[in-house]
């Protein structure tokens, strides 16, 4: 059989009608990551929204009193002692959630008065470590150090502030903490907002 004698095309053969199913795929596949790509950054807004501590952390006199431990429960010493700090209510429009973990604590004591730190390293937000060694405290992410005081004791620590400390009092028997979070990396201690 010569070159033009070939039979042509046939678009009936399998090639053909396997293209509709193929298209149809493509199509599909393009919606559903486009849906993604909508949903995700929607249900990220909700999640921030819903945060319990950056809701309210702009205006300190919003930020509600968490209740913590006991005070006899804190070493008169004042060796720190590190403290999960759980939320009894979160309400957002819809829903009241209960018993919300927000983070965590070092609290230390001096006679009735209570300092609190947040354990976020302020460079990074790694958790610091309390050593009783040296009895200070050290972010082992990048070597930050700081002293009892929760200010920075190394030179070449590269956390540009202090630890975060927050209101507490002590009532009832119990040390309360208006708990927050800050804005990592700068020397201006600001709430997340
Ligand atoms: S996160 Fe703590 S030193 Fe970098």
């Amino acid at each position: 059989m010569t070159e033009e004698n070939k039979a042509p095309f046939d678009s009936s053969s399998d090639n053909y009608s396997e293209e509709g199913p193929r298209r149809k795929f493509i199509v599909v596949s393009t919606l559903a990551v486009s849906a993604v790509c909508g949903v995700f950054p929607f249900a990220a807004g909700i999640t921030t929204l819903l945060d319990p501590v950056k809701k309210s952390a702009g205006n300190k006199e919003k930020v509600p009193w968490t209740k913590v431990a006991p005070l006899v429960n804190l070493s008169e010493d004042g060796k720190p002692a590190k403290y999960e700090i759980i939320l009894e209510k979160v309400k957002d429009a819809w829903t009241t959630y209960k018993n919300v973990p927000a983070g965590a604590v070092y609290l230390s004591r001096k006679g009735e008065e209570v300092t609190a730190f947040n354990l976020k390293c302020p460079h990074l937000g790694c958790a610091v470590d309390y050593r009783s060694k040296s009895d200070d405290y050290f972010c082992p992410c990048h070597n930050s150090t700081f002293g009892l005081d929760g200010s920075v004791t190394d030179a070449n620590s590269p956390s540009p502030r202090g630890l975060d400390t927050m209101d507490t009092k002590v009532e009832d028997g119990f040390v309360w903490i208006r708990f927050q979070h800050f804005r990592p990396n700068i020397v201006e201690k600001i709430p997340l907002a």
